[in-house]
């Protein structure tokens, strides 16, 4: 799977794509889309970007309707954002590993067992969570300004990270900063294989490996350059090496090989010979069909109480104002 530009589209995908433009402009819709969307979706889109870009440009549009092709949480931070607009995402199911890693009820309950011993701690929670466990945090982060937020809390102060454990236990490290680390992961990022990484970067010598700060420690020691997905696919594009391994979901290739194509990117195995398990199951949830459906259809639809989009408002603003 090195070759990752879209293949020549069907007769049926070119129509389903000519009525995903045509339905865009009547109902005055952009389409925000993550990299670890299909090519043919990140064609489409009017932007495509990492969790904080895609934030930015939620909170700015004045289009009538955001198609948020992407996961539930990203579609939701888009609605807390721009509250007046409808937000669509192609598949409801679109969820994630690390969101349901911190149920609302839980994260409260340890927020409060917190308070009694560490009455000033700062609970900062990466972006992939729950509207519900946003509003009960202080700050949220993306991967790409994580260690700015941690920075903005005084030395004295204890942190609650969560809910990656990875990324938390990563930035440990970059900011020398002790924090209470949330035990959830990323099931796409956890899947990769050091072994398997060594095999891949023996056979390319010359080869980089660059990974996602989801992944595990032992991955990220080996790694020549660590990153969101914007700041790896960056890399690749000023870097003069040719070769890359890169860590993290596969769809980030197609933008990585539309940039550079005269280099050549590997995707890093995951543990288990064969399996897909280094694609991210909820995000390929969201086809061609469905996002033309939705289109179509004006649903599924992101609906959140506006009480709750008041309170997780105020942490993701935090965060907006903090990443300027
Ligand atoms: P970024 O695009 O912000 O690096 O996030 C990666 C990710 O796992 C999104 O779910
Ligand atoms: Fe969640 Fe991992 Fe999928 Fe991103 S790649 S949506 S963190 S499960």
């Amino acid at each position: 799977m090195e070759t990752v530009l879209p293949s020549i589209a069907s007769a049926h995908d070119q129509e389903r794509i000519a009525s995903i433009l045509r339905l865009k402009a009547e109902r005055n819709a952009v389409i925000l889309a993550h990299y670890y969307q299909y090519s043919e979706i990140q064609e489409l889109a009017d932007f495509v970007g990492d969790s904080l870009e895609l934030s930015r440009k939620a909170q700015q549009t004045d289009a009538d309707v955001i198609v948020f092709c992407g996961v539930h949480f990203m579609a939701e931070t888009a609605k807390i954002l721009n509250p007046t607009k409808r937000v669509l995402l192609p598949d409801v199911h679109a969820g994630c590993s690390l969101a349901e890693s911190a149920p609302a009820d839980e994260y409260r309950r340890v927020r409060e067992q917190l308070r009694e011993r560490y009455p000033n701690h700062v609970g900062i929670t990466y972006i992939n969570c729950s509207a519900e466990v946003k509003a009960l945090s202080d700050i949220i982060c993306t991967s790409s300004n994580a260690e700015r937020i941690i920075g903005s809390v005084p030395e004295d102060v204890p942190i609650l990270f969560a809910p990656d454990r990875n990324l938390g236990a990563y930035l440990q490290r970059k900011t020398g900063r002790t924090m209470l680390l949330w035990n959830g992961t990323c099931i796409v990022h956890q899947s990769f294989s050091l072994r398997r990484i060594e095999e891949q970067l023996a056979e390319h010598p010359d080869a980089e490996l660059i990974a996602h700060p989801e992944c595990e420690d032992a991955i990220l020691e080996r790694a020549h350059f660590i990153g969101s997905t914007s700041a790896l696919l960056r890399y690749t594009m000023e870097s003069p090496r040719s070769t890359f391994i890169v860590a993290t979901e596969p769809g980030i290739l197609h933008q990585m090989a539309k940039a550079s194509p005269q280099k050549r990117f590997i995707p890093a195995l995951p543990q288990e010979e064969g399996c897909r398990c280094s694609e991210c199951p909820y995000m390929k949830l969201n086809t061609l069909e469905k996002l033309y459906q939705c289109l179509l259809q004006g649903e599924p639809e992101i609906h959140l109480d506006p009480e709750l989009i008041e309170r997780a408002r105020q942490p993701l603003e935090r965060m907006l104002e903090l990443s300027r």
